[in-house]
């Protein structure tokens, strides 16, 4: 059997990149492609596959450029609000994400956010660079104790679950906000809550771990903000999209939070520069799975999603 034809539009890690001559007959891999590059890649190619990651905006007009031969598309992400699915399928396409891979990094993240964000971690850190030569008294440079606080959890799936893990290693008492209860064994003792307006004034900190969708685009805005204790702490690993920016700027800048640890933002990379003026924000450029196990997992599971589909059996994670 000839092996797949793949084009691949983000430069891979280079274990991955390495392996592609094993089971495909692979464009890319090496560099990040444009989208329009991707496309004329899979056109000259011929290519069965095109494999993407979350900067590929893979629209209903750039599906309909996808010609004919083209079968699967996999994305190297979990997260797949940069692909207009309904649109794919009824191109005849089969979509595949990577789940399951990049929990535990991006629920890592989550923490060393929150712990950042508590601990002022990017004041201490500038102060040091600069040259740290003053000492501080008993009440200077105070940040907020994160054990045993109240840390509520927008979105309960995968990541959610693994975020609340850590924080039960913390003392934290952890609350949810999901679409869907959990059975009690994944709960684990999780307080539900069906609204999200109810649950906020109860959380010292809110971590964002839901999905980029229509239901949840702004979900955290002036209102909803107002709703958090004085005094609160944000994270953010999931996407921007979920928040208000300006909303959060104005709750960070009035006090009315103390922090925030941010990964993702509304546009990338050229997120809002405001954000790095704030002293109280830790800030990542969105590197949540950015570890060498996880990225290597990750782009082997959408390469294996690929082999799965070109080899005529069912895909491993479609969605
Ligand atoms: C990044 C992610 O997209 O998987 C997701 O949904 O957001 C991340 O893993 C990563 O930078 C892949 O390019």
């Amino acid at each position: 059997m000839p092996k797949p034809r793949l084009v691949v539009a983000p430069g891979l890690p280079s274990a991955v990149f390495q392996s592609l001559p094993e089971r495909f007959d692979a464009l890319g891999g090496d560099l990040n492609m444009s989208v329009d590059e991707a496309l004329a890649a899979v056109a000259g190619h011929r290519a069965e596959a095109l494999l993407v990651s979350h900067r590929h905006k893979m629209t209903a007009d750039v599906i309909a450029r996808l010609p004919g031969h083209v079968k699967v598309l996999s994305t190297v992400t979990v997260g797949f609000d940069h692909i207009d699915v309904p649109a794919a399928k009824e191109h005849g396409l089969i979509v595949t994400n990577t789940p399951d891979v990049l929990t535990d990094c991006t629920a890592d993240m989550a923490m060393l956010l929150m712990l950042a964000a508590s601990r002022r971690a990017a004041e201490a850190e500038q102060l040091m660079r600069n040259g740290w030569r003053k000492s501080f008294g008993m009440g200077e440079f105070l940040g907020l104790k994160v054990t045993g606080k109240r840390l509520g959890i927008l979105g309960m799936g995968r990541i959610g679950q693994a975020m609340a893990q850590r924080a039960r290693g913390f003392s934290m008492q952890i609350l949810y906000y999901n679409r869907t209860r959990l059975a009690p064994e994944l709960e684990l003792g999780a307080r539900y809550f069906a609204d999200l307006r109810e649950m906020l004034p109860h959380c010292d900190i809110l971590a964002i771990h839901a999905p980029a969708t229509a239901a949840t685009e702004k979900i955290v805005n002036a209102e909803t903000l107002a709703l958090l204790p004085k005094g609160a702490i944000l994270v953010n690993t999931s996407r921007g999209q979920l928040v208000d920016e300006e909303a959060l700027l104005a709750a960070l800048k009035s006090g009315h939070l103390f922090a925030a640890g941010l990964d993702v933002f509304r546009s990338e990379p050229d997120f809002d520069t405001r954000f790095a003026e704030l002293p109280n924000v830790f800030l990542t450029p969105h590197i949540g799975s950015a570890t060498v196990e996880t990225r290597n997992a990750m782009g082997m599971r959408a390469l294996d999603n690929v082999f799965a589909v070109c080899s005529g059996g069912a895909a491993i994670d479609p969605l």
